[in-house]
């Protein structure tokens, strides 16, 4: 028969009006939360495309449900660290994900918050709603300045960290990175970023913002070593993926004063916070919504489809993951 396609999530409505597209039968998960795991395995049984989102874990076993038909699973998403890519390969089924179009959103959150955590935003807030009586006073809830020369360290230079290094330098900061992609460093030179390794970058810089994927070798990248290299006023941005960090070692650098301030969209094992990083005026968490805006998320879901579509009909996918990755400007 046709080819099933297989939607693990509600889409936005772009992407839901892209499904309409496809030529096959199409399943989507409807509800209010992913699929449970026997769900999960149960509703990609023959399916010949996949439409799946960070929260699904595509390994062995769910391409073993799947069965013979897959030929493709498109990620919502840009990293795919939730997909044993490998197994995938060895099967012949192609994997994609959404690169491009989420990098000015995800840059955005991230210069959000470390503007928010370096100003103590989200704590000065919380202090008014609290009821605490006020007057001006020139020494409230100062903050580090981050226009005055401050440096922002960029672990992960790519398409993301490009964008916040766009906006970085026109805020007046100064711009130190660890891992530059050859295809951002053309630009990354004209914004004056200098190339250190990680140990310099954590010493010297005022913020220092995740932008890598999460791999084995950046697995854990910031641990306790690594927290007590930086400033004590430093504050860690974390935009990428939780397990990039350590947060068992972050928690405890927060409460020794070993950094500033922490802020986070991403965490080691979500859904679950660790609830001592609620517990700290200094931590900014958020639900991972880095790339939350409506035409972004509406841009990410179309494309995965198009890729589902690309593939079924027999032609190249879009944004397959083994593709070297590009650096738009
Ligand atoms: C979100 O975290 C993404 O990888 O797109
Ligand atoms: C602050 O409100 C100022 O006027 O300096």
């Amino acid at each position: 028969g046709p080819s099933r396609v297989c939607v693990t999530r509600t889409l936005p409505d772009a992407g839901m009006r892209e499904l309409e597209t496809l030529p096959g039968p199409v399943d989507v998960h409807h509800g209010d939360g992913p699929p449970s795991r026997a769900e999960l395995l149960d509703a990609v049984a023959g399916a010949s495309g996949l439409v799946t989102l960070l929260t699904e874990s595509v390994d062995e076993e769910l391409l073993t449900a799947a069965g013979p038909d897959l030929r493709v699973v498109a990620n919502c998403a840009v990293g795919y660290d939730n997909i044993d890519v490998d197994a995938a390969a060895r099967r012949g089924v192609v994997v994609t994900n959404t690169p491009d179009v989420l990098d000015e959103a995800t840059a955005d959150l991230a210069v959000t918050l470390m503007l928010a955590a370096s100003r103590r935003v989200v704590e000065a807030d919380r202090y008014l709603r609290a009821g605490n009586q006020w007057i001006w006073d020139p020494r409230l809830f100062l903050g580090l300045d981050l226009s005055a020369g401050a440096t922002v360290g960029i672990v992960g230079l790519g398409r993301i960290g490009l964008a916040v290094a766009r906006r970085a330098n026109a805020f007046g900061m100064r711009l130190a990175a660890h891992r530059i992609s050859e295809s951002c460093r053309a630009e990354a030179d004209a914004l004056g970023v200098t190339e250190v390794p990680l140990p310099t970058l954590l010493s010297s810089s005022d913020v220092v913002t995740l932008h890598c994927p999460l791999t084995p070798r950046t697995h854990h990248l910031i641990g306790a070593a690594e927290l007590d290299a930086m400033p004590s006023h430093a504050v860690l941005v974390n935009t990428a993926r939780g397990p990039v960090v350590d947060e068992a070692a972050l928690v405890d650098a927060l409460e020794r004063g070993a950094i500033g301030a922490a802020a986070l969209d991403v965490f080691e094992h979500e859904p679950r916070v660790h609830p001592r990083l609620l517990e700290l005026d200094n931590v900014i968490a958020v639900p991972h919504i880095a790339s939350a805006g409506h035409a972004t998320r509406d841009a990410m879901a179309t494309l995965a489809v198009r890729n589902v579509a690309a593939v079924l009909a027999g032609r190249p996918p879009l944004t397959p993951v083994r593709e070297r990755s590009s650096c738009h400007s």
